[in-house]
């Protein structure tokens, strides 16, 4: 699995270093609506001033300060770490602290709120339902032993660097939605976990510590759950952190008819190693 990861962020930095346009100067169209203020959707175009460097954030934070104080946008740490400023960028769901203008095509950048998300205002968009999702398959260890009732007691919980493969790459979920708003079964049907949701069910699931994954299963395996993935793989590709969503739910689905061929190939793989 470590291989895997290698190989998938040496993909995801020849992407990122694919020919740069440098400009001084680029347009952002930029999706305008505040349902309070009664203001019907229209794009206001505001040209910046940019560099190499500039991210489209950066881009939308000089608009910001500079040209029009009231454009809605949700941010926080700027460095791909929080998932707080998703939206779609030339109509791909991406972080705007993680793309850079140069990597985008044409002198004009288009930015509007995520699909798939209730709108709120200008690139700002409701999560509620998204973290209902998240929540719902209960992220998070479930074991009586890890309960501190006897501090005389306490006992560690062992892994061993194959167990934390299962479920690492899974881990490096931030929450930004961009897998949701891709996803074409969510577009049709609300209650559909969504694959964030479901790769994190796959990712406690999995975990040798975690004792919940009967409960687990049994909220995933329901007539809008799992089964209703069509493996589009838009999640993946537009996934920031390498998280691979699509693979959780199809190991996950694995599981639920009693068996998991990955499992049995990599275990296999493993044993052939082992003899070389
Ligand atoms: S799986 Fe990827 S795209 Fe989806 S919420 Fe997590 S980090 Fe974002
Ligand atoms: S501002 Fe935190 S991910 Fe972009």
């Amino acid at each position: 699995m470590i291989d895997l990861i290698i190989e998938k962020i040496e993909k995801m930095e020849k992407k990122h270093q694919k020919k740069e346009t440098v400009r001084s100067s680029v347009v952002l169209k930029v999706y305008r609506a505040n349902r309070r203020a009664r203001e019907s959707a229209h794009y206001d175009s505001i040209e910046v001033p940019v560099e190499r460097w500039t991210t489209v954030l950066d881009a939308l934070l000089y608009a910001k300060a500079y040209k029009d104080s009231s454009i809605g946008i949700r941010y926080s740490c700027r460095m791909a770490s929080c998932g707080s400023c998703g939206m779609k960028i030339n109509g791909i769901p991406r972080l705007a602290c993680y793309t850079k203008v140069s990597e985008l095509e044409g002198s004009t950048i288009t930015v509007e709120p995520l699909t798939n998300f209730p709108h709120m205002r200008d690139l700002v968009t409701d999560f509620s339902q998204f973290f209902a999702h998240h929540r719902d398959v209960q992220p998070y260890i479930q074991n009586e032993e890890a309960d501190i009732k006897d501090k005389a007691k306490l006992s560690e919980f062992m892994q061993t660097p194959e167990d934390l493969d299962k479920f690492l790459q899974f881990s490096y979920c931030i929450k930004c939605g961009l897998c949701y708003s891709a996803c074409p079964t969510v577009a049709t049907d609300t209650k559909f976990p969504g694959p964030q949701a479901l790769s994190q069910a796959y990712r406690y699931f999995i975990d040798n510590r975690d004792a919940g994954g009967k409960e687990r299963i049994n909220i995933v395996d329901d007539r809008h759950g799992i089964w209703r993935c069509h493996f589009a793989g838009s999640c993946s590709s537009v996934c920031p952190k390498g998280v691979d969503p699509a693979l959780g739910i199809q190991l996950l689905r694995g599981h639920l008819l009693g068996f998991s061929k990955n499992e049995k190939k990599v275990a296999d793989l493993q044993e052939r190693l082992k003899k070389d």
